[in-house]
């Protein structure tokens, strides 16, 4: 593989959760910190799109932010195109990188100002960034990146809130799209919308990648979303990576016990040969993680060196595993 667009190496976040100083004298308390992200690690190739899954609050959204730059990170770095976001010694290159870096969300209303005519939000990173002075360029822009994703150039004139949330999504692409983008960091994009808009969603969201070239960061808490998105994919359990591999390759053989869960209570997977299986138990509090192995007490496969000593992720020709039952060789295929 040529140098990859983005290269996350031991990322991590740890907020402080404590209670309120005076609180904690009177109560007796300890500060308390969640490890929202810990030591993740991946690479995303040009045109590629990397997936990120797990369940709400494993971190996917932490690790979104920090990579488009919104959230420091405690630990670890960020490199696109070879510059490390955090470390602000190039401040020129880091310029000229940001208009390549949008960020699309889950709910438009996070990114939709509703005071907005939609062809001052669209033309807002055009003029953010300098990349147009003139009003008539600019203008012709926005219709003609309102036509690309699917809307009329007349939408223009209307406000988000004339819009379905599948067309206010449609707004937030094109949005992202005009300061020219190669990367696309996009944190549950159809998660609130209907299954039919969805799918019409994601579709635009493909056709785009090929036309312009994008390579995505896409974020889903739904394996069956990402299957027909993503290159590879990653998965996260309680802030840490607990597998990656080719999306094919994730579909045909789950290795970590964590992934063939999530795989099982996906419905209408004739690949896997599986009967369907909803998702057991709960994730621990993450402010007090399981020691050993964090998926241990929800794991089939748990043992004594689970319950005690943490996973090491080791890497092959299929993808990465942090699990000492693949690690052992105690996994059946
Ligand atoms: N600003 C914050 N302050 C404290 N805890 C946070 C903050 N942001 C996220 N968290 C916690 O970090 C964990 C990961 O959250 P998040 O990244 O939003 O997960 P996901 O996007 O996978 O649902 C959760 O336990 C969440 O409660
Ligand atoms: S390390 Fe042990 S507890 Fe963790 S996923 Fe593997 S088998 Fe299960
Ligand atoms: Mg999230």
């Amino acid at each position: 593989m040529s140098e990859p667009l983005v290269t996350v190496r031991n990322l991590s976040r740890t907020f402080d959760v404590s209670k309120p100083w005076l609180n904690r004298m009177i109560e007796r308390e300890e500060k308390r910190f969640l490890r929202a992200v810990q030591d993740v690690s991946f690479t995303i190739g040009r045109r590629e799109t990397f997936a990120l899954v797990g369940e709400s609050g494993s971190g996917k959204s932490t690790v979104a932010n920090m990579v488009v730059g919104l959230l420091p990170p405690s630990g670890g770095s960020v490199s696109i195109e070879g510059v490390d976001i955090w470390k602000r010694d190039d401040q020129a290159r880091l310029r000229t990188l940001r208009k390549k870096i949008q960020m699309i969300f889950q709910s438009p209303f996070a990114s939709l100002n509703p005071r907005w005519r939609v062809d001052r939000i669209i033309a807002e990173p055009i003029r953010a960034f300098g990349l147009m002075r003139d009003n008539a360029a600019i203008e012709a822009e926005v219709g003609r990146l309102l036509k690309t994703v699917g809307l009329d150039p007349a939408d223009g004139a209307k406000y988000p809130h004339e819009f379905s949330g599948g067309q206010r999504q449609r707004i937030a692409i094109a949005r992202a799209l005009s300061s020219k983008p190669e990367f696309i960091v996009c944190d549950e994009p159809t998660s609130a919308l209907d299954v039919s808009v969805q799918a019409q969603i994601l579709n635009l969201m493909r056709d785009l990648q090929d036309e312009f070239g994008l390579t995505y960061l896409f974020i889903s808490h739904n394996l069956a979303v990402v299957r027909h998105m993503a290159t590879r994919i990653g998965v996260m359990y309680l802030g840490r990576l607990v597998e990656v591999a080719p999306a094919r390759q994730m579909f045909q053989a789950p290795r970590h016990p964590y992934t063939r869960m999530l795989l099982d209570a996906v419905p209408d997977l004739e690949m896997s040969g599986r009967a369907r299986k909803p998702v057991d138990g709960e994730i621990p509090n993450p402010i007090t993680p399981p020691a050993g192995c964090p998926f241990n007490p929800r794991c089939p496969l748990a043992n004594g060196r689970c319950r005690t000593e943490m996973p090491a992720p080791v890497s092959d020709a299929y993808g990465t595993v942090a699990c000492h039952a693949v690690a052992e060789g105690r996994l059946a295929a």
